[in-house]
């Protein structure tokens, strides 16, 4: 009797691996929906903290939670920095990434799973993130003010320097638009990891390992370094045509799910154009979009049937540009946002106590009977 064999798709694509309440990617319309809500009726209204509490308890923005995480943050920021001496090596690392996940894996498995230990994390990944910048600069880590929210007191302990307040809602906007997105690599690491009973920091340090490549998180500093080589639109499409012919991607182009333009492109760029009508711009927004245009019709020609287009990335490195993060904290910053939706997958994941454990095909040799 024939046996049956099951196709392997090895990059997963399509199969489901979870019911989720916490946010659904509609790849065909550029739709993503956190916890009941679009994306663009979320960003810039509904605060970093509200969205955590939309994702750990379903609370609705503007409920109150939102003021009850900042304090729980803004203590958690303060216990994160206790660690900070005691990480010097870690801080040297010359990546990013490097240090959040050597940082992270030293933090301590304790506290009551839910809110305690989400914001535990949450808290550390700013202040470690920031604690790397700083030290890289040649300069001393920042102690947090807990009276600040999330974001505001990010930058600030970055720059030394208590942020412009649309500078503020800026990153607000940009963590509130990354902190939760299906089952991306990531996010699935972190699933990965809780459904064989292993405790929220194990999972959040292998998530940070899966975010940290260039296919995932890792896009928009070689984005700014492509806005930068590009120079001005009219080098766009030899530049992006030698990319090509060399076999590399374009980074910030191109998504597993998305056949049009990721929704989250757009809500960053808005966030460009309202802080250059607000005097802060670094010029690279017309740029950019003349790049994106370049490409797409780059890639339509080598590509016609697979549609590729913008994804987040893109407009990522120029709102982080903006807000004067260096391209080295770009990846770190997409952390300090995502893993909200880390934890809150985590917790999720746990409920269901299944173990996830696909299987694979054997295509070696067999002993000899
Ligand atoms: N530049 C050039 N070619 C690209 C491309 C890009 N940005 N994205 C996809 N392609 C090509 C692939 O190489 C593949 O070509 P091939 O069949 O000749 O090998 C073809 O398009 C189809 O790609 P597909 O298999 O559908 O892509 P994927 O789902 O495996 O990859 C990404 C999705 C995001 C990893 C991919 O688009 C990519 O590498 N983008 C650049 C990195 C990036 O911006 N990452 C951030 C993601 S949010």
């Amino acid at each position: 009797m024939e046996t049956m064999k099951q196709e392997t798709a090895s990059g997963l694509e399509g199969v489901v691996v979870a019911d989720t309440l916490l946010s659904d990617v509609d790849g065909e319309h550029g739709q993503l929906i956190i916890a009941g809500h679009d994306v663009e009726s979320l960003a810039g209204t509904s605060s970093f903290e509200e969205v955590c509490g939309l994702l750990w308890s379903g609370t609705r923005p503007g409920a109150g939670e939102g003021s009850h995480l900042k304090s729980a943050l803004g203590r958690a920021r303060e216990e994160a920095f206790a660690w900070v001496p005691e990480l010097t090596r870690v801080w040297r690392l010359p990546e990013g990434m490097d240090a959040l996940r050597a940082g992270l894996a030293q933090l301590p498995v304790r506290g009551a799973e839910g809110e305690e230990v989400g914001a535990r994390l949450v808290g550390a990944v700013a202040v470690f993130a920031a604690a790397w910048a700083r030290t890289q600069a040649g300069l001393s880590p920042v102690a947090p003010d807990p009276s600040l929210g999330h974001s505001e007191d990010f930058l600030r302990m970055v720059t030394g320097e208590r942020p412009e307040p649309e500078l503020a809602a800026g990153l607000d906007a940009y963590l509130v638009t990354v902190a939760d997105h299906g089952m991306n690599a990531s996010t699935f690491a972190a699933r990965l990891v809780a459904s064989t009973g292993s405790d929220s920091v194990s999972a959040i340090t292998a998530a940070l390992g899966a975010l940290k490549g260039p296919l995932h998180g890792g896009a928009p500093g070689p984005v700014l370094h492509m806005l930068e080589a590009i120079g001005s639109p009219e080098h766009a499409q030899d530049w992006l045509e030698g990319e090509l012919l060399a076999g590399r991607r374009i980074m910030g182009m191109g998504h597993r799910v998305y056949r049009v333009r990721d929704p989250r492109a757009a809500v960053l760029e808005k966030q460009v154009e309202r802080l250059a009508r607000a005097g802060r711009s670094t010029g690279r927004l017309q740029l950019a979009r003349a790049v994106e245009h370049a490409a797409l019709g780059v890639l339509r020609t080598r590509y016609p049937h697979r549609p590729l287009h913008a994804n987040v990335e893109f407009y990522t490195a120029v709102l982080l540009d903006t807000l004067g993060l260096p391209a080295s904290l770009f990846t770190p910053t997409f952390a300090v946002g995502r893993v909200a939706g880390w934890y809150a997958h985590i917790q999720e994941q746990r409920r269901t106590g299944r173990l996830i454990r696909p299987a694979s095909r054997y295509v070696g040799e067999r002993p000899k009977s």
